[in-house]
């Protein structure tokens, strides 16, 4: 079964075809953005009007190896995600199936996310990443064994499920207020590293900075002893901004000083070599994973699942996959296979929203689809 998945949740255009949800045919996706790193955070209106210019071309280029009588089904996004994103696909979905007649799912995009570990990727299944003397191989084709235990982990969302089947899913909690992601990247603005927080503030914790410097701070770790499956990093993100206007106190010259006290003029550096931004970047990684792999594994053992599933934005983090794999090679552990999805298919794609389409989603009349930007996520 062939479906064309649509997904414009956000700032990313994406279309793709998958074959009986595994298969990819095709896999397109634009971005707007680099559009809104001057200022400091996506903005609705522009991420909209830019969905409206890319939806055809993106569509065009993901259709142009297939045609569309060729299709079994449409899968579009309809939450949660910004009003105006989502309408484009939305209504491009809808007038597809208006006028082919073919039938039409809806999907939710933050469910959708775990999907991306049932697709198979040939171009990066050979793909092996070694850290730290580690060596993360790529998860993805291996067996998915039930229970399992599925952490999602995006820009607006960190949620944590348990599934029983590749159908059933049972929500065990999730986001209270500032998601990983969202923590990474209002952290990464803090320190001046512009838009797109995960991967610079990655960046930056690698640099050539002795450990002992980069050990120097300590954050917290919210929530990581609580007995619910909820997460909360907006006190994380006060406590970055409480040090950084400490250091002001001490080096009023230092330009992290200026990024704390709130002077948006500051000069973008994305290098990490300043010791202070590199042992925050270090800290803000360690605080943010150790939070996400401890409630994870607390949740495996509970549930007694067989396999660990990560997916979303977050889920492309070197040092959070280092660290599941660490663990699971510990004693009573080694029985829990981690899946991870190549590094492409965790940011927003539509390749996994057809793969969702195809094990979960059901057809509806398309007059009854609509944009719906709070969709619940708890199943
Ligand atoms: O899933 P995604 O592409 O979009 C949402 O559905 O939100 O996730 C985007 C999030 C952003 O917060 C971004 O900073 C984060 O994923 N991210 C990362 C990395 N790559 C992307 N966070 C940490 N490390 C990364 N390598
Ligand atoms: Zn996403």
């Amino acid at each position: 079964m062939k479906i064309l998945a649509i997904e414009t949740s956000c700032d990313e255009t994406a279309c793709a075809i998958v074959e009986d949800g595994t298969k990819i045919l095709s896999n397109v996706v634009a971005s707007s953005k680099q559009m809104h790193e001057k200022y400091f955070g996506i903005v609705p209106e522009v991420a909209a009007r830019e969905q409206l210019k890319s939806i055809i071309p993106v569509l065009t280029e993901a259709l142009s190896g297939s045609n569309l009588e060729s299709i079994d089904a449409l899968a579009v996004t309809i939450g949660p995600g910004l009003i105006g994103s989502l309408l484009v696909g939305v209504e491009t979905a809808k007038t597809i199936a208006f006028v082919t007649g073919k039938p039409i799912i809806p999907v939710n995009h933050v469910l959708a996310h775990m999907y991306a570990n049932f697709v198979r990727d040939e171009r990066n299944n050979n793909q092996q990443l070694t850290t730290n003397n580690l060596t993360i191989k790529q998860f993805n084709n291996k067996t998915i064994e039930y229970p399992a235990i599925s952490l999602v982990v995006s820009g607006g969302h960190t949620e944590l499920y348990l599934m029983k089947s590749v159908k059933e899913l049972i929500w065990l909690g999730g986001t209270l207020d500032d998601a990983a992601g969202e923590c990474f990247d209002k952290t990464a603005r803090l320190l001046g590293f512009g838009h797109g927080g995960g991967v610079a503030i990655e960046r930056a914790s690698r640099s050539e900075v002795s450990l002992r410097e980069k050990a120097k701070l300590h954050l917290p770790r919210p929530m990581i002893n609580d007995e619910s499956y909820n997460f909360s990093f907006s006190g994380l993100k006060t406590a970055v901004m409480r040090e950084c206007k400490k250091h002001l106190e001490l080096k009023g010259s230092d330009p992290l000083a200026t990024v704390a006290s709130g002077d948006r003029s500051v000069r973008r550096s994305e290098t990490g070599s300043d010791p202070v931004k590199t042992s925050f970047a270090y800290e803000i990684q360690e605080a943010i994973t150790d939070v996400l792999v401890k409630k994870t594994l607390r949740a495996a053992k509970q549930y007694n699942a067989r396999s660990i599933l990560l997916s979303g934005g977050v889920a492309a983090n070197l040092r959070l996959r280092e660290k599941f794999l660490a663990k699971l090679q510990t004693n009573d552990l080694t029985k829990l296979s981690l899946h991870v999805p190549p590094v492409p298919l965790c940011t927003d794609n539509a390749v996994y929203i057809a793969s969702y389409a195809f094990f979960r989603g059901k057809p509806s009349d398309w007059h009854s689809i609509d944009a719906t930007p709070d969709l619940p996520v708890e199943v």
